[in-house]
Formats: structure tokens, C-alpha cells, sequence
């Protein structure tokens, strides 16, 4: 059986996101029984951060404690990944020791050089392009909020960046609709937009780009935003500022949108920018509920991909 990786949403079919949220699912209602079935016993993961991380890292680390594995953190100062040793170098050094490897770095052909190289499971735990372990656990959150996803309508307010893509690749893979508002300059890149569409002609999904805020969110089910300057594009925070104002996810633009429409975003916020504390606090946000699933969702993306 060839090893499967999730460097991209790209890696997924529908069959398969379904499998990761199956396994999620169950997982999630064992750990409420105090259920902790070892289902990785003894496996290790390797966790590479180049980037900061508050969930991704915790909710790894415990998630394969959880099933019965623990895991081995690593930063780009310990090992230099590409520049101390390549990244063929380090691949065949990790799969002689470890079990699956989880990478947060700048590049996406990093986390594909990894796959490539590696005998082992590689899992993009977010590069400048995608973070597709976000995605799904988003997606699987809706799960728990709506009888069905199905013909639901995201609507993304924001910077066209690497959740944007992620989230344009998955939404009309499941059959849901997103509607993306984005300043022209900060578009997602047209080949996602191009997949997406591809993704979208199986289910019959709607993938719609716009530039107005208000246009975006009249129909929609969920309001998702992110932060406008993304790990990396500090220096650009001021401009952004300035050019992503209008796309502030706030009480008027939320006004715009359906009663009880769901508030997202995948944390870290930048309170008071792209979201507004009334918003973020509101009683439709499930802001802390896609935080808590990135734990069930990767314990399911860990066992999907070692099974
Ligand atoms: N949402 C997310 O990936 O958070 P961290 O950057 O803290 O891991
Ligand atoms: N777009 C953000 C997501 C953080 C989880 C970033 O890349 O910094």
C-alpha cells in the first residue's frame, strides 16, 4: 500500500475527508466517555516548527499522547532543515526513528521535498500556502453546528492567504459554497481558485470571488476571517492595516448577513483588526469550538494516514 501524506487538501478525496471525520467523530465522543483508545501505541511523531504555534503544536503533542504515542518537537534553530542539512538528508534520518513527521514551515515545496523523501507520513501543519489541518477541523465544526453542510455558503472576509486556499480547495469538495472578499491585490492564487472550481463541479458547490464584504456574507451560514498580516509578513502589517480596513469582520457587516449566522476564525486573532471583541465574543462565534476540534481532527488525520 503506498504511504499517504497530507502536504495539501489536494491529497484528499471526499471519501477520504469523510474517513478523517468519522475517526474524528468517534474519537471525540470516546475521550467525553474517558475513552483513550491506543490506537497509535508507541508510535512517535516528529513535530518541525520554523514558525510560531500555540495550537497546532499542543493539540499534536496531545493527540498522540492520547492514542498511546508521544512526540519529539524540533525548531529550525536545533536542526537547520534545508541549510545545516538538506531536506532529502533529513527525511532519511527521521523515517529510520520516527513513525510520521508534522511540518509548519515557509514553502510548500518543503513539506513536498519531505513527502517525497520521507517513507513515512508527512503532515503540512502550515506553510505560506496552505494549513490544511485547519481546514478540516473547520469544516468538521460545521459538522457539529448545522443537520448538514451540505449547500451551506461560507463566506471568507479577508486576505486571500493559505487558510483562504486551504478552505477554497475543501468547502466545495463537501459540497459547501464559499463566496471569497478580498482586496484585488490580496486575491487567492488563481490555481486554487481554478482547483476549487474543478472541486466544485462534483458536488455542484458555488465558488464565488468578490471584492465587496457586504456582498459576500448576505447568505451566508458562516463568516470566516483571518488575520491580515500572516507569520512572515510582519513588515507589512501597516499597509495591510490600512488596505484591509474595510474587510473588518464587525457588528454592521455581521448586520448584513442572516440572523444566527456563525462567526469563524482560526486563532490566533488580532482583536480589534480583522475581528471586532463583540463579534468574537458573540454567542454565534464557534471560534473556541474549531480551536478544541484541531485536537479530534488530527488525532483522525494521525490514524487515517498510519492505517
Ligand atoms: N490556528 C493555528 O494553527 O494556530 P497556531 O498558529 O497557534 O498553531
Ligand atoms: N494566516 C495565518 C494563519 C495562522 C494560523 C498565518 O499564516 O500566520
Amino acid at each position: 500500500m503506498r504511504k499517504r501524506d497530507l502536504v495539501s487538501i489536494n491529497d484528499l478525496s471526499r471519501d477520504d475527508v469523510l474517513e478523517i471525520f468519522y475517526i474524528a467523530r468517534d474519537l471525540k465522543s470516546r475521550l467525553a466517555k474517558g475513552e483513550r483508545p491506543r490506537l497509535l501505541d508507541g508510535r512517535v511523531l516528529a513535530m518541525i516548527f520554523e514558525k510560531p504555534s500555540l495550537r497546532t503544536r499542543v493539540t499534536f503533542e496531545v493527540g498522540i499522547h492520547q492514542l498511546g504515542g508521544h512526540a519529539v518537537t524540533l525548531t529550525q534553530a536545533e536542526i537547520g532543515l534545508g541549510k545545516r542539512e538538506s531536506v532529502h538528508d533529513v527525511a532519511k534520518n527521521l523515517e529510520r526513528w520516527v513513525n510520521l513527521v508534522a511540518i509548519r514551515t515557509f514553502e510548500q515545496k518543503i513539506v513536498a521535498q519531505l513527502a517525497l523523501h520521507a517513507a513515512i507520513p508527512v503532515i503540512n501543519a502550515l506553510t505560506d500556502s496552505e494549513h490544511p489541518c485547519q481546514a478540516l477541523a473547520d469544516l468538521f465544526t460545521l459538522t457539529e453546528h448545522f443537520p448538514s453542510i451540505q449547500g451551506l455558503t461560507l463566506a471568507y472576509v479577508g486576505d486571500g492567504n493559505n487558510i483562504c486556499s486551504s478552505l477554497l480547495l475543501l468547502c466545495p469538495l463537501l459540497g459547501v459554497n464559499i463566496s471569497v472578499a478580498s482586496p484585488a491585490a490580496y486575491a487567492p492564487p488563481p490555481a486554487i481558485l481554478a482547483q476549487a472550481q474543478r472541486n466544485a463541479a462534483l458536488t455542484g458547490a458555488r465558488v464565488a470571488l468578490l471584492q465587496d464584504p457586504v456582498a459576500a456574507v448576505r447568505d451566508a451560514n458562516a463568516i470566516y476571517t483571518d488575520v491580515w498580516a500572516s507569520m512572515g509578513q510582519e513588515h507589512e502589517a501597516a499597509e495591510r492595516a490600512r488596505v484591509f480596513r474595510p474587510y473588518q469582520v464587525n457588528g454592521d457587516l455581521v448586520a448584513s448577513a442572516p440572523r444566527g449566522v456563525k462567526i469563524m476564525h482560526d486563532l490566533p486573532a488580532h482583536r480589534g483588526e480583522e475581528i471586532t471583541d463583540d463579534v468574537m465574543d458573540s454567542e454565534n462565534a464557534i471560534i473556541f469550538d474549531q480551536a478544541e476540534n484541531r485536537l479530534h481532527v488530527q488525532k483522525g488525520i494521525m490514524v487515517f494516514l498510519m492505517s
